[in-house]
């Protein structure tokens, strides 16, 4: 593999499994050293120069303290990444405030706080951001109010930084995965499978059928994109937002 993010100093949030751990792992393959950031972030054994901190992104002190530990710890920050995100499903009717809040406060308020305190250090490094959002910001559903909503916002804060990022010399993207295989993909089958008494298999053909697309997308897919995004190749990529969902946004 080439090594297009050697002497890169990486933090990704949302790594200890799923997209995040892929991405993490991607980066690390390219050359850089990452700092892995979730609440259970593992120190891992087989990539070399990474470092793990254990963080609770809801909280408002989190963010900034996960940082400062990574510019110390790898001695800079190049590259951001905020994969972690756990919004919850349901009827609309069903969601109180506390879900509301939850899923605002990692996911939205996780990627303000993150943007924020590693900004300075993005700058100083002419570095970039990555979001990872979700194609549900594009596509309603009556049981995803809290994470579509959230995924919006992702999308408008995307545009929003990388206006600022044009005179700052930071690039700010955003990838909106589709159905990708990952826990939480499998939790949502499970839950399927219970409403309307199917087997997982059937459940996750029923999820397949109603997004259109041939199969559900593997966290190492979105990896790439970001390995991508977040190196020189991708050097005059500023707010853009790449759907990568196996073709299931159809809208122009
Ligand atoms: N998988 C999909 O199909 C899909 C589709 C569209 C968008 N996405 C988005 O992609 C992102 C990653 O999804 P995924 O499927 O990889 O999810 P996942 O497998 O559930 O992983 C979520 C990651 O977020 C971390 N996290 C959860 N709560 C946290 C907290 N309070 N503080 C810090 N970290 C926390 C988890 O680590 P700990 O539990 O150890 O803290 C874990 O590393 C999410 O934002 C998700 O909405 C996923």
């Amino acid at each position: 593999m080439e090594r297009t993010l050697q002497g890169k100093a990486a933090l990704v949030s949302g790594a200890s499994r799923g997209i995040g751990l892929a991405i993490a792992r991607r980066l690390a393959a390219g050359g850089a050293r990452v700092a892995l950031v979730a609440r259970g972030a593992a120190p891992p054994e087989d990539m070399p120069g990474a470092i793990a901190i254990a963080a609770d992104l809801r909280d408002g002190e989190a963010c900034a303290r996960a940082v400062a530990e990574a510019v110390e710890r790898l001695g800079g920050l190049d590259i951001l990444v905020h994969s972690a995100g756990a919004t919850q499903r349901g009827d609309f009717l069903a969601l109180d405030d506390a879900a509301w809040a939850d899923g605002y406060a990692l996911k939205l308020f996780g990627a303000v706080r993150l943007l924020r305190a590693a900004w300075p250090h993005l700058r100083a490094a002419q570095g970039n951001a990555v979001l990872i959002a979700g194609v549900g910001g594009r596509v309603a559903s009556a049981d995803f109010t809290i994470g579509g909503s959230v995924n919006a916002a992702l999308m408008n804060l995307t545009k929003a930084m990388a206006d600022r990022g044009v005179a700052d010399g930071v690039r700010v993207n955003c990838v909106n995965p589709g159905s990708i295989r990952t826990d939480r993909l499998t939790g949502r089958i499970a839950t399927l499978a219970k409403e309307r008494g199917l087997d997982m298999a059937a459940a996750a053909a029923a999820i397949a059928a109603e997004t259109g697309v041939a199969r559900f997308g593997e966290p190492e897919e979105i990896a790439e994109i970001v390995a991508f995004l977040a190196g020189p190749g991708a050097g005059y990529i500023q707010g853009a937002i790449l759907d990568a969902d196996g073709g299931w946004v159809r809208a122009v």
